[in-house]
């Protein structure tokens, strides 16, 4: 299948350049006005795009030799876009000034209940089911503040969805102040959350192996794909770590920590192409929908931009 993909591919795929103009935002700085998308999804690839996508995480830092190893980037890949998707509701937040536009409460709470907060839960949700169990059975042990600490986490995620639910109702300043705080608790407990994460998984994904490891991230993997969320998620991945949906392929740049390796490993050679042009594109449309509903309340001057999803609703330059 993989080799009739990559066939099929090398026929349709060209090189033709592509004009974005880009907006830059904080976790995503563009170092250019625009940028022009070398094909490369063919084979042997050409890289010459100049999109720097700058690393959130504290805890891993590049190798000597300022590479990151797959230990570092299979959970890059999924932090990465977690913590962007956090900073983007503390952004949407702060700017919130309800003499103005009172119609945030709404998208806040759009975005939060059918967004961030059901990725959130499945993310942390599928790390009990399977992480702890897989490794503990290979014998690596996992330290206690480790497994089962979700469930501070799922509780204050819980919390903010019914105080979501009371501020879009009644959009006061008291009701804004009593979510803001428990979104800013939330931010940085899952933000020491990931960090302790990151200082203790690298080297127990390193102990079992990479052959070894590709066996859980399959499961992960299908549970991902099982759940609508999990699609979000590998939107807010894939957009995290600059692929381009329009190219099929990814904006190269700073890609260390997430590794073209890695993008050409999990997508490029495993997702068939039909999937990727035809399967894909929808799924980040629906993506960019929710990402433009929060850049919409950090930015926004009226409720512009529906809540409810319609093909062709986002605004593609957030
Ligand atoms: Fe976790
Ligand atoms: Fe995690």
């Amino acid at each position: 299948m993989d080799q009739i993909a990559w066939h099929f591919h090398f026929l349709v795929d060209f090189p033709v350049p592509i004009y974005h103009p880009v907006q830059p935002e904080p976790f995503c700085q563009i170092t250019s006005t625009h940028r022009y998308l070398p094909i490369i999804s063919l084979p042997k690839m050409s890289i010459n795009a100049n999109l720097s996508i700058e690393l959130t995480s504290r805890a891993i830092e590049a190798t000597p030799d300022n590479y990151y190893n797959y230990y570092h980037q299979v959970l890059l890949f999924q932090h990465e876009p977690i913590r962007r998707e956090l900073e983007r509701g503390l952004r949407g937040l702060e700017a919130i000034d309800l003499s103005v536009h009172p119609w945030k409460a709404k998208y806040v709470h759009v975005w939060l209940v059918e967004f961030f907060i059901p990725m959130i839960l499945d993310h942390h949700d599928s790390e009990e089911k399977h992480m702890g169990p897989f490794y503990t059975q290979r014998g690596v042990k996992v330290p206690n503040h480790l497994s089962g600490s979700h469930s501070k986490l799922v509780n204050a995620l819980e919390r903010i969805g019914g105080l979501s639910e009371t501020f879009s109702n009644s959009p006061c300043q008291e009701n804004l102040t009593i979510l803001k705080t428990a979104y800013f608790d939330m931010h940085e407990l899952m933000k020491q959350h990931l960090e302790e994460e990151e200082r203790f998984w690298p080297d127990a994904v390193k102990q079992i192996g990479e052959e070894e490891y590709s066996v859980f991230f399959k499961e992960m993997h299908t549970d991902m794909k099982n759940q609508p969320s999990g699609h979000m998620f590998l939107m807010s991945a894939l957009d995290s770590m600059g692929y381009e949906f329009d190219g099929f392929s990814h904006v190269a740049g700073d890609t260390r920590w997430c590794g073209d390796k890695l993008l050409e490993d999990l997508i490029i050679n495993k997702v068939p192409y039909f999937v990727r042009t035809w399967i894909f594109p929808p799924i980040n449309r629906k993506y960019q929908h929710y990402k433009s509903i929060m850049c919409h309340v950090s930015n926004g001057l009226e409720d512009s931009i529906p809540l409810k999803y319609e093909e062709g609703s986002y605004c593609s330059v957030c």
